[in-house]
């Protein structure tokens, strides 16, 4: 094996254009970690916003003034090419998917994980490309990991990675879902399971009878003022960014400080029970990725850029090579 690899990097906070691939060494597994070989990652609007340093405070985990880590990227599926001292739980060929929220470095040939880790085996049949769905679906998680069965659930923007995974994570609780979608995305969402359908472009989903248990908007283009005539008494709006003037920051705190639970920006845990969670319901049918596009790994800054344009549906993919895999799932002549 050979102990350098290309790997993307950036020596300050930017766009697109401060990206750089780079020869780098082959990371060592350490004592408790696996050496992944990193057949498929993704571009999500976690790596856009750690390029830019957004928001600002995230600076003081991503590093100031300049990005701390070495290799950028947080979401990976390959196989296990070795792994450190004391790892019984994966084995060489083994093929896993994951994330890396810590110390990023997915957007890479290989990747150093800890074994015990956010990773777990991709389900028999499954494509390493159909694995890395874990970076929305993680974020989705924290705002519908509340709902039980029967409840009435408004997504508003469910078209894009985060809502997308919210959706059938919240079909899959047994919830009734609602999803407010642009036009090119409403037969994707019947297809995913959405009980109902509304084009936001009609200005009418706000104008809805229904009133729901959670709100979430999954993609910040709408506030809490705009959507709290929709909630039941005691129902929640969930955001996945700030809102404007920072609204949603405000309110979740306020809405922590009286208990009300109204308002919350929440923020993903447990990435490794997450990820052992999303394996077995892959495996049984019950989750599934959906794919915008896929890069090779020479021109993932064009998918940076193309991430950053808040218009993908779903996930993109960074086909890392060697597989041909990732290239036949969008192009099956090859
Ligand atoms: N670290 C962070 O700061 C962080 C991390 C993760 C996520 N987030 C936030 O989470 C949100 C969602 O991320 P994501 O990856 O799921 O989003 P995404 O994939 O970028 O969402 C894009 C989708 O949103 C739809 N959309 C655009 N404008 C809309 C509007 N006005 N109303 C309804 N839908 C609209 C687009 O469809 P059309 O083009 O057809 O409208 C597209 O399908 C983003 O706001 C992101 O900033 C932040």
């Amino acid at each position: 094996m050979a102990d350098r690899m290309r790997a993307l990097a950036a020596e300050r906070y930017g766009g697109p254009e401060v990206l750089q691939l780079r020869e780098v060494p082959v990371p060592v597994p350490g004592e408790g970690e696996l050496l992944v070989r990193v057949a498929a990652s993704t571009v999500n609007r976690t790596d856009t916003a750690t390029l830019r340093g957004y928001p600002f405070l995230a600076r003081l985990f991503t590093g100031f003034p300049r990005p701390r880590f070495d290799v950028f990227g947080h979401e990976f599926a390959g196989t296990v090419e070795g792994a450190g001292d004391s790892v019984t739980r994966f084995a060489p060929g083994d093929r896993v998917f994951g994330l890396s929220p810590d110390r990023f470095g997915t957007h890479a040939e290989f990747v150093a994980v800890p074994a015990d880790g956010a990773v777990a085996r991709v389900p028999d049949g499954h494509p390493l490309i159909e694995a890395v769905v874990a970076e929305g679906a993680w974020y989705a998680e924290g705002s519908v990991r509340d709902v039980v069965p029967g409840q009435e659930v408004l997504i508003y923007g469910a078209s894009g990675a985060i809502g997308i995974a919210a959706l059938q994570l919240a079909r899959d609780r047994g919830a009734r879902v609602t999803a407010v979608v642009g036009p090119r995305h409403l037969d994707l969402m019947r297809e995913l399971g959405a009980d109902s359908v509304i084009d936001y472009t009609t200005g009418t989903w706000s104008d809805l009878d229904t009133r729901f248990d959670l709100v979430m908007d999954a993609v910040g283009k709408t506030s809490y003022f705009a959507c709290r005539h929709l909630l039941k008494p005691g129902g929640g709006y969930r955001a996945t960014d700030l809102g404007p003037r920072g609204s949603n920051v405000w309110l979740g705190l306020w809405s922590g400080l009286t208990r009300s639970g109204r308002v919350a920006l929440p923020l993903p845990t447990d990435a490794p029970g997450f990820v052992t969670r999303l394996a077995g319901l892959m495996a049984a049918g019950r989750f599934r990725g959906v794919f915008d596009r896929a890069y090779p790994f020479e021109q993932i800054a064009d998918a940076y850029a193309y991430v950053e344009t808040g218009q993908k549906t779903g996930i993109v993919v960074i086909d890392m090579g060697p597989t041909a895999e990732v290239r036949r799932l969008f192009d099956p002549d090859t």
